[in-house]
């Protein structure tokens, strides 16, 4: 989440948009300042080390500790920054300045997407292909979003949507023999696509916890993938192996891994 607002924040100085600029650091420093716990010496001096009682001294002996806070500490300062901004909007609008009332509503309204909470839910195949071609197919000779097991009836196309029902995230999984466990029942992944709007919210990650829980209630112990290369580190964060030599595949011409997870 954090490095998400940083991300956003670069993208925003880029483009010149000030409101979000303002909104964005303002977050980040409030963040900064959580993550600074009270300064606190790295190194007591004992009292024959030092001849001032106390005094700090040595490399690192003023820095500050800092923590680093969990996705959750950093979306309630988001929430609390937002709800700050509506509840000083509500006040100036009562006093009749509806101009700055209504620019502090924008502002508050452009932290709402770090505040969305998303669900995984089973759709129906279409609904998931647009998401394919614009995050799958963009960079690639195909643009064909029809895969392999697409149609079975024990396929799953797991996905999640906004509150206002676009679909931002995607993966279908079918039961598929991994070529490097010949013999065992396994999940094969394909399709995995997250917008580019949604990236490192957790929402990749949410959808193979997903994935893994089908392949529990269906007593299967392996999960699989041909990946991208582009997408390795992702898959490695998700407890994903890397497995043999890479490939390039004929349709997206993009170097691909296979990925195994035994669960
Ligand atoms: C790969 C992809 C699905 C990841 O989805 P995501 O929702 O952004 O990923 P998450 O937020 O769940 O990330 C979970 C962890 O994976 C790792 N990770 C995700 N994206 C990463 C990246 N670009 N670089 C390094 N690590 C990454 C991080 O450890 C991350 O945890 P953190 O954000 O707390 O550090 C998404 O980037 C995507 O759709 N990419 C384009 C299409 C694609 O390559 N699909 C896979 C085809 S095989």
């Amino acid at each position: 989440m954090n490095d998400r607002l940083q991300s956003d924040l670069t993208a925003a100085m880029r483009r010149r948009d000030a409101s979000t600029v303002r909104v964005l650091r303002t977050v980040l420093a409030a963040v900064a300042n959580a993550e600074a716990v009270d300064a606190v010496p790295t190194h007591v001096p004992a009292p024959a080390e030092s001849p001032i009682a106390g005094a700090a001294h040595g490399l690192g002996a003023t820095d500050v500790a800092r923590r680093e806070l969990t996705d959750a500490e950093v979306v309630a300062i988001v929430r609390g920054e937002r709800d700050e901004r509506l509840a000083a909007a509500a006040e100036l609008a009562a006093n009749g300045h509806t101009a700055r009332a209504a620019k502090l509503r924008v502002e508050a309204a452009l932290l709402d997407p770090y505040l969305e909470t998303f669900a995984v839910e089973v759709l129906p195949v279409d609904e998931v292909r647009p998401l394919r071609l614009a995050v799958l197919r963009h960079d690639t000779p195909t643009k064909n979003v029809v895969l392999p097991g697409d149609d079975h009836p024990d396929t799953r196309h797991l996905a999640i949507r906004t509150a206002d029902g676009r679909v931002v995230a995607t993966s279908s999984w079918s039961e598929q023999e991994s070529p490097d466990r010949p013999g065992a029942r396994a999940l094969q992944l394909r399709g995995m696509a997250v917008a580019h709007s949604h990236h490192r919210l957790g929402l990749g990650s949410q959808l193979i916890d997903a994935g893994r829980a089908l392949a529990a209630e269906r007593g299967i112990g392996l999960l699989w993938a041909n990946a991208r290369d582009s997408a390795l580190d992702f898959y490695v964060a998700e407890g994903f192996d890397i497995v043999g030599e890479g490939f390039v595949t004929a349709d997206t011409q993009l170097p691909h891994h296979r990925i195994l997870r035994q669960l």
